[in-house]
């Protein structure tokens, strides 16, 4: 069965084919990065339009490139949200319209379990059950993982999401957008001197909480001028801490289920002190620890058609609405 899999949730327009026989055939990126940056962050309305004009395309070029045609594709899979809605809806109605046109069923694929399934497309794919740490731009989320569609939340920040504490520490640091990455590249020529908080680690739970740590960098660069603490060390504690509170908060969910496996998704997972930090409290747990590729860390179409093959081999499909939830819980997926 050939996928095609659609993802315009956010910034990035992300084509791609996947074969349930074959694997990952064919995926294509449009990264919206660059014209966001002038506006420090993401413009909504710009989103939208950049989708319209580069989705059709990219989808062109992907069966293309594949040496498909249109009638080999056996299902559409695409992002429905969570997300923005004007994006999300560039998605849905074309994948949705093309279904129709072609005769073959649609399935709504929840980004966040894209994100979650990304390691199966990797050769020494996790086996369920496993305990999931997603951590992308919107979300951060603790869950425990049985099969698809079999999620049962652990923990979740109760303020911002890893990715976003990233991003507004960025822009305190006076780096461009997006954050996260450039942080981190700043990070590397840093120390960590400074010793930041490992928020909610000193109480029992699984959930987080971000927001404190903005406040502790803002105090720390205003106080700099006087300390001398330049900003590499201010990113450099700011990052070890929050790969400390993950590492933490990921060993007390493995000990709390027993499991010993261990699945780490979302744009954050592409920071190498966070992935360096996971595999070592791994494997003192004895417990294996899986990543996507660095680029499916990041939102990308060949997560959506993998999670969207397994849906449409499960049986499932949308009707003929064009469905879109820029908010929509994981724990409402069966
Ligand atoms: O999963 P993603 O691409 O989009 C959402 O679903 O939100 O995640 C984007 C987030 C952004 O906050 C970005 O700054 C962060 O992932 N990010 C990183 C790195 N690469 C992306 N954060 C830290 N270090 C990185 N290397
Ligand atoms: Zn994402």
């Amino acid at each position: 069965m050939y996928v095609l899999g659609i993802e315009t949730s956010c910034d990035e327009t992300g084509v791609a084919i996947y074969h349930t026989g074959r694997g990952l055939i064919n995926h294509l990126l449009y990264s919206q990065v660059e014209m966001h940056s002038e506006y420090g962050g993401v413009v909504p309305e710009l989103a939208s339009r950049d989708h319209i004009r580069k989705l059709v395309p990219l989808i062109k070029q992907s069966l293309q490139e594949s040496q498909l045609k249109s009638t080999d594709i056996n299902g559409i899979a695409y992002t429905a949200g969570p997300g923005l809605m004007g994006a999300l809806l560039v998605g849905a109605a074309t994948a949705r319209s093309l279904a129709w046109t072609w005769q073959i069923p649609a399935v709504a694929v929840h980004h966040m379990e894209g994100h979650l399934l990304a390691p199966m497309l990797e050769e020494n794919p996790p086996e369920f059950p496993f305990v999931a740490l997603l951590i992308s731009g919107g979300h951060t989320l603790l869950v425990q993982v049985e099969g698809i569609g079999s999620y049962q939340l652990l923990g979740e920040s109760l303020d911002d999401a890893a990715g976003e504490a990233f991003d507004k520490t960025a822009k305190m640091l006076g780096l461009g957008y997006p954050g996260g990455p450039k942080l981190a590249a700043l990070a590397e020529h840093g120390k960590p001197q400074i010793k930041f908080p490992r928020p909610m680690t000193d109480r029992p739970g699984l959930d987080f909480s971000f927001s404190g740590l903005k406040t502790f960098t803002l105090n720390t660069i205003n106080a700099s001028e006087k300390t001398g603490k330049d900003k590499a060390d201010i990113a450099a504690a700011f990052q070890q801490a929050v790969a400390e509170t993950l590492s933490i908060k990921c060993k007390r969910a493995l000990q709390q289920t027993g499991l010993k496996s261990l699945v780490v998704a979302g744009g954050v997972s592409a920071n190498k002190q966070i992935r360096a930090s996971l595999t070592e409290m791994a494997a003192k747990e004895h417990a294996q620890i899986y990543f996507p590729r660095l680029e499916f860390c990041t939102d990308n179409g060949a997560m959506i058609a993998y999670a969207g093959s397994q849906r449409l081999m499960a049986g499932q499909q949308q009707g003929l609405d064009i469905f879109a939830r820029p908010r929509w819980p994981m724990s409402e997926l069966s």
